[in-house]
Order: structure tokens, then sequence, then C-alpha cells
């Protein structure tokens, strides 16, 4: 258990025990991809990956001393002199950046930090990272703010601090997951409505570098501002790139990539939409929906890569499979698969040999479900 490898972690680290060990969950997103950043709406999961944050206060000191076990040893955070330093540590100073900037007088914390969920796939390591220290810092603290506010500080924390442009859908999946639910959630402004969900689903890591991601992400942040400003000029009270109409698209004849993004946004979210009534009624995951977001991803919002697309095609040949997309910011990392249990039990066995032939190295899978989101562990 990762809350008990935190815990031998922080005595291992600092000598004697920690006050308080929390943890955050990764997630999938099951359907609604580059709506977040668009006041659109998305329905991911929080899975049962998590990153557990083991704290104590230091009374009398202002600096954070961090450890997480990798090679960096214990790595000291000065509160008054917090600035980016592009590594991993970033994530916890941006959050601490936050939390100083509102007015909190944060003491000085020894941290130790540990993870299940493998950084660099697109399970959103780093949101749940941020969740855990700030879920930590607020409970130890006594400073009690709801988990949508938590995220929404934890999304700040990576655009402003980090520096990466993000909407704020794997801080709110990270705190906000409800066992056995999927989150549907809206952005503009951010709500979260537990739908009950209790399927069984496939998540397969192409393990591909992802070097293009970052920029490419900002590209598309970009281009959407830019439909959303030329929309505007036909229809000047459409607050969001989401809630503009498909009519409304036409009318503003943008140039064909930002009409091509915009459509993407503007249909993912009646993708959502549908499949949220779907599960509402009872149903199993429209697994249709799912193709159809994959497909639209990768023709109009041109995020998905060949490996992805493998898994997609290759999934889909499989018998009890219903649907299969690329999850999260895409250009590599995950694409999860929906279908019976035992269909994806059997497809996660057989798949890694196939896609190894196929595209030479090999990939990683797991079958998860929808589990917490942040949670006192001890
Ligand atoms: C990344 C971002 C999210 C979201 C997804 C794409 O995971 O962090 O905010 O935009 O990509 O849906």
């Amino acid at each position: 258990m990762i809350a008990d490898d935190v815990r031998r972690h922080f005595t291992k680290s600092f000598d004697g025990e920690p006050t308080l060990v929390v943890s955050a969950a990764g997630r999938v997103n099951l359907i609604g991809e580059h709506v977040d950043y668009n006041g659109g709406e998305a329905l991911p999961i929080a899975i049962q990956r998590r990153t557990a944050v083991a704290v104590r206060l230091r009374p009398g000191a202002a600096a954070t001393r961090i450890n997480s076990g990798g090679t960096g040893g214990v790595l000291t955070l000065d509160h008054a002199r917090l600035a980016r330093k592009r590594k991993w540590t970033d994530y916890v100073a941006g959050v601490l950046d936050q939390l100083i900037g509102r007015g909190i007088d944060v003491p000085g914390l020894d941290v130790a930090v540990a993870s299940d969920i493998p950084s660099g796939s697109g399970l959103s390591s780093s949101a749940a990272l941020e969740v855990a220290f700030g879920f930590a810092v607020e409970t130890l603290l006594g400073l009690h703010t709801d988990p949508v506010a938590l995220a929404l500080m934890c999304q700040n924390a990576e655009r402003q601090f980090v520096g990466v442009p993000c909407g704020a859908m794997d801080q709110l999946a990270a705190a906000c997951g409800v066992e056995g639910h999927a989150l549907h959630m809206q952005f503009a402004p951010a709500t979260v409505c537990a739908v009950p969900f209790t399927e069984h689903v496939l998540v397969v890591d192409t393990a591909v570098p992802r070097t293009l991601r970052g920029s490419a992400y900002e590209e598309r942040v970009k281009e959407c501002a830019a439909a959303l400003v030329a929309v505007q000029r036909v229809a000047p009270t459409v607050p969001t790139l989401a809630a503009a109409t498909m009519e409304q698209l036409a009318q503003a004849e943008l140039p064909d990539v930002q009409r091509r993004r915009a459509r993407h946004v503007i249909a993912e979210c009646e993708r959502v939409r549908q499949t949220v009534a779907t599960l509402a009624a009872g149903h199993q995951f429209p697994g249709h929906l799912a193709v159809a977001s994959h497909e639209s991803l990768r023709d109009d919002y041109e995020c998905s890569s060949p490996e992805l697309d493998w898994v997609v095609q290759h999934a889909m040949r499989a018998s009890g499979i219903s649907g299969a997309r690329l999850t999260g910011a895409g250009w590599g990392g995950c694409a999860v698969v929906f279908g019976e249990a035992g269909a994806l039990e059997s497809l996660a066995a057989s798949l890694p040999a196939d896609y190894s032939q196929a595209i030479g190295h090999r990939p990683r899978t797991w079958v998860v479900s929808a589990d917490a989101g942040a949670r006192i562990e001890s």
C-alpha cells in the first residue's frame, strides 16, 4: 500500500512519525477531451493508482524539506524564495506559493511523497501530487476548503507557477473522485456531479515519449482561444467555445484548422451529455461514443498518435469490446477500452505481445475502476 510506503519512507528520511498521511488519485478520462479549457464538460474517473503524502510541522522553520525517495535525497523549499526549478518539486512549490499568496502563514514542513501513478503516461501524476500536498497542508492547518476549491487552487499552481496552461479536469478528478462513480464535470464555472459507474476500464499505456506534448497542448489552447474570438464576432454573447453551436461556427467562417478544433469541442461536449444520460438511465457505457470521440480527436483535433490509433483499432476487433479512445492530452500516453469485464481481462493479457510485434516496444496495461479522490489515510 502506497500509504504504508510513504509512512516508512517519512520515518527513514526525517526520524520520527508523520502527523498525517493523505493521498490523492490519478485519473483516466472516460470521455470529454480537450474541453475543460474551453468551458465544456467531461467525465473522468479517479483510479486506484495514487500519490500519498506524509507530513509533519517543523515549528520555527520557514522552509519545507521534501523527499520522494528518488535519487535527489531531501530537498529544501525556502518559503520566502519559491522559484520554478523545472523539476517535480515545482508542483509542491506551486501549491505553497498559492497558499502563501492567499495570506496563509504556512509553517515549514517535513514532507515525504510516494506514488504508484506512472509519471509521464498521462494519468495525471502531477495533479495527484498537487492535490495530495494541498490537501495535507489544509488538513494539518485546519483550513476547511471544499475539494473543488482545492482543485482550482492546484490548477492555478500548475498554470501560474509550473507554467502549463491546463484546464481543471485532472485536479478536480484527483480531489473529488468517488468510488463507484464517474465525475460529470462542468467547467464554466467548475462543478462536479457523481454519476454511478461500476464498470471496469482497461488502460493501455502506449509507452511513447511525449516530447511534443507540452508545446502542442499550448498550441491547441491558443487555436481554441482564436476560434472563440472569431465566433464572438458573429455571436457576441457566446461565453465559451463549448457554448457555441455548429450554426454559429458555420457563420463565423473560420480558417480550416480553427474550424476543426472548434467542431471537436462542440461535438465532444454533446457526446459527454449523451454518455451521462445513458449511464444515468442504468445502461452500459456507450462504446460507440468513445470511438466517435477518438475519431474526432484524431482527425479534427490532431492529437492522436499511430500507437494510440493502433490500440483503438486492435481493441475494436476483439470480441466483447464496445469502445476505445485515447485519454488525456494525447500525442502518446494512454488509451481506454470499454466492454465486458472478461473481455477486458483477456485483451489486457493478449494485447502486449501483439503491440510489441506491431510497434516495437512493450505497452503497459491496467484494469481500473472508479475510486475515491483525496482522502486521509491515517
Ligand atoms: C491534460 C490537461 C487537462 C485536459 C486534458 C485533455 O490532461 O491537464 O486539463 O485539458 O489534457 O482533455
